[in-house]
């Protein structure tokens, strides 16, 4: 019986794992510009945590986690985004109680979402995200905002657009509640299943709904952006300011709702206008949060961040056809022939590796053409041949592949060498 991976997961092949790692570097640098630092959190956590971070009416938590209970009887979840953990993390190791504030984190891992797959959805996926917490500074939105777009603009893409909303401050959202339920309810049974749960539990979430995203009442219902009260309004003002200052281009979408409960004031999300792109165009999302860390048990701190797959990224480079400058080549290719110099060969390439030199040797006991043309075939710069008659006089035979210049070298010099050589060609 063959076993294959579950249904949307992936295994990332040499060939495509150079990507992710250019990738990654690449975005590590980012955040090490911007002055965001790395936290790792476990890939489980309680169930309890997305319940009641990511919140109890999304799909998310309603539909999508991977909980199982282990074998002490614990519910746990397979972590579905990377938010929650970071501020249960940040509230358990009291980090907010530490000088150097706000604190700024960056994370890359594996997320889990029991979603059905299609092209840019898996059930595993890749995030990279960052949160920036403990200030609510609009200037941090902004950060957040600018660091986000690099993450792409800085790997060649183009096609890009950042659309932005503000879902307001807690009474700005109560008030546009109110508004909407006022304006859904005659609709009531028009309206989906879900969608009537959603009207009494988190009316926001209707104006999300793909079943009745054509119900004619969609189009005319209250935007948040009408009930900012001033405090909102003038908090959304400065962020736009700042984008402007930056020279930061967006589009405003009322309509803009995040999947997740946690949100207010800034919410955004940066998607992809490439051709070809496929079907879901969004590349990452984000925005402020204020009650998750009282929610899990810290003081009342506001955060902002926002988190993308890299999978979609991957699939918008591909969708602009940019190439990233990998370097899949080999260094030196060691090829020996007799016993005696295979031993010198391995003891050589040993020494050469712990040099700081990409070798490689034959591990299958080819002819001298075979392992000529497997030097070829990886690409090799350097190959360097030790026969019967180099090792007599001592010395082994180096060619540089793509002049065809050949030179004999001694053994004891060769190190040193090929450590120059590679140095010098850089
Ligand atoms: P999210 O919108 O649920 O937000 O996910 C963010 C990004 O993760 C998406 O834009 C997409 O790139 C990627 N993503 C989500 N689900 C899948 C999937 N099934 N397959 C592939 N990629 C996927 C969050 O997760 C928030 N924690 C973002 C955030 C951080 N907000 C504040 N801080």
């Amino acid at each position: 019986m063959n076993i294959n991976a579950p249904r949307g997961t992936q295994d990332i092949l040499p060939g495509s794992s150079e990507k992710w790692q250019f990738v990654e570097r690449q975005l590590a640098d980012l955040c090490r510009r911007y002055h965001y630092k790395e936290i790792r959190t476990p890939i489980f956590e309680h169930t309890e945590l997305f319940q009641r971070g990511v919140g109890d009416s999304t799909d998310i938590v309603q539909k999508e986690m991977y909980t199982f209970e282990d074998r002490g009887g614990r519910s746990v979840t397979l972590r579905p985004e990377g938010t929650a953990s970071v501020v249960r993390s940040y509230v358990q190791n009291k980090v907010y109680g530490l000088p150097n504030q706000p604190t700024k984190y960056f994370y890359m891992g594996p997320m889990f979402r029991y979603e059905r797959p299609q092209q840019g959805r898996q059930r595993q996926f890749i995030q990279f995200g960052i949160e920036a917490l403990g200030s609510d500074d609009p200037a941090i939105d902004a950060e957040v905002l600018s660091l986000a777009l690099n993450s792409y603009r800085e790997l060649g893409l183009q096609s890009l657009k950042l659309v932005l909303n503000s879902l307001g401050d807690k009474e700005s959202r109560e008030a546009h509640r109110q508004a909407l339920i006022r304006h859904f309810d005659p609709y009531r049974d028009e309206l989906c299943s879900d969608c009537q749960v959603r009207l009494d539990q988190n009316p926001l979430r209707v104006l999300d709904c793909k079943k009745d995203r054509d119900h004619p009442a969609m189009e005319t219902a209250p935007s948040i952006l009408e009930y900012l009260n001033d405090y909102s309004r003038d908090y959304f003002d400065k962020v736009k300011e700042y984008l402007d200052v930056m020279g930061i281009q967006y589009v405003i979408d009322p309509n803009l709702v995040r999947g997740l409960d946690y949100y207010n004031h800034t919410a955004f999300e940066i998607m992809s206008e490439a051709e070809g792109f496929g079907a879901i165009t969004t590349l990452s999302g984000g925005g402020r949060y204020t009650g998750l860390v009282q929610e899990v048990g810290g003081p009342e701190t506001s955060g902002i961040g926002f988190a993308m797959s890299i999978e979609r990224l991957l699939m918008a480079l591909e969708a602009e056809g940019i190439e990233l400058p990998l370097d899949d080549g080999l260094d030196c290719y060691m090829i020996a022939m007799g016993e005696e110099a295979d031993k010198v060969a391995v003891r050589l390439t040993d020494q050469l590796r712990g040099a700081g030199v990409q070798v490689d040797k034959d591990y299958l006991g080819k002819k001298m053409k075979g392992q000529f043309k497997t030097a070829d075939r990886l690409n090799s710069r350097y190959v360097l041949v030790l026969g019967a008659e180099e090792l007599g006089n001592q010395v082994i035979n180096v060619k540089e592949m793509a002049s065809g210049e050949q030179k004999e070298i001694s053994l004891d010099a060769i190190i040193d060498y090929m450590k120059e050589q590679l140095a010098g060609g850089e």
